[in-house]
């Protein structure tokens, strides 16, 4: 294990669906004691540094990074494109007049590196569905959507006029089974897995046909990884890099995982995700990303549906 010392890490938003995950992989890279989880909240468990912060409040957020001489930032806390659309006010406080605080808070302290995750939400009806380009039009249809590209267009500005180092994936929708995602318009496909293994049915909440980029958890992680770690003279794009593992429609996925559970039934029900969904990309080029540093997927849609299974059977 090369454990780097050097970098003292604070992760915002670390009880949530990726940093649950995304904590340890950090914590096996530099170290137990060099990342420190913070969340509104106690996690259940916990092998090294947590600390309560609501990320709302900056000067508690200044503390935190005196506290601990944080070097680095991955910013994960935020609502979701769902739940966001249900309040509009505190979406836009949480994801993006925070996101403007940490950057501010960032400068003031010398930190060296943010990590923003941004998302295939900041596309919209306007944007090409298939092989969406990295520079594209954005005209996001949800408050989550508008929030993380004004946090784009502010990751370049930070950049630009303070130098700071910021780099940012657009997820698509991430598939893991540590935990059940709630909030989110890509939750089915997770959600479907665990219903697959205890009842052999599951209500999908999108209509069969509707296609959506996705990417499976320990890729989402890798990808994170190697940008944070890239050398500088490779990242191009310091407002968010276009990331895809493959695409899928819930008909696809359902059959699927009828070759492992064969008795395994679908039924639609779409709901106001539907409307979300359908101004969303059904598959996004990622070249950009693969050719600045190398990034590649580990996982097609078969190998990732037999490792979700495996874990949670
Ligand atoms: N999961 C996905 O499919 C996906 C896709 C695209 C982008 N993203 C982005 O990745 C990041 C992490 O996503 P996730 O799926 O883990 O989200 P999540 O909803 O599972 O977790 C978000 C976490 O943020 C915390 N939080 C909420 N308000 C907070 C506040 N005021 N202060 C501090 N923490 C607060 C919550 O308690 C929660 O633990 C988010 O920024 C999200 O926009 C996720």
């Amino acid at each position: 294990m090369n454990i780097l010392s050097d970098v003292k890490i604070l992760v915002t938003g670390s009880n949530g669906q990726i940093g649950t995950v995304l904590i340890d992989a950090l914590r096996d890279r530099y170290g137990n004691e060099n990342v420190v989880a913070s969340d509104i909240l106690f996690p259940e468990d916990q092998n090294g540094p947590f600390e309560i912060l609501d990320i709302t409040d900056s000067s508690r957020l200044q503390e935190v990074i005196q506290e601990h001489k944080i070097t680095e930032i991955y910013h994960l806390a935020a609502l979701l494109s769902s739940k966001g659309e249900k309040n509009i006010q505190l979406t836009w406080d949480i994801n993006f007049n925070a996101y403007f605080q940490i950057l501010n808070v960032a400068v003031a302290n010398n930190i060296k590196k943010i990590f923003f995750p941004s998302t295939i939400g900041v596309f919209g009806h306007t944007t090409p569905k298939k092989d969406t380009p990295q520079f594209t039009s954005f005209i996001p249809e949800t408050v989550y959507g508008i929030s993380k590209y004004t946090g784009e267009l502010w990751n370049n500005y930070f950049n630009k006029r303070y130098g700071l180092d910021i780099r940012s994936l657009r997820y698509p929708g991430v598939i893991s089974y540590q935990s059940i995602p709630v909030g989110g318009t890509t939750d089915y496909a997770v959600e479907i897995f665990f219903e697959a293994v205890k009842h052999k049915k599951y209500e999908c909440y999108l209509k069969a046909d509707t296609a959506l980029p996705m990417i499976y958890m320990p890729d989402a992680v890798k990808a994170t990884l190697d940008l944070m770690s890239a050398p500088t003279e490779k990242v191009s794009s310091q407002s968010a890099y276009n990331l895809s593992g493959f695409s899928f429609t819930p008909a696809q996925l359902a059959k699927e995982i009828q070759k492992h559970i064969p008795d395994f039934q679908i039924f639609y029900s779409p709901d106001h995700r539907q409307q979300i969904a359908e101004s969303w990309s059904e598959s996004i080029d990622d070249s950009r990303a693969r050719n600045d540093w190398s990034w590649s997927p580990n996982y097609d849609m078969a190998k990732m549906v037999e490792d979700m299974l495996a874990n949670i059977s």
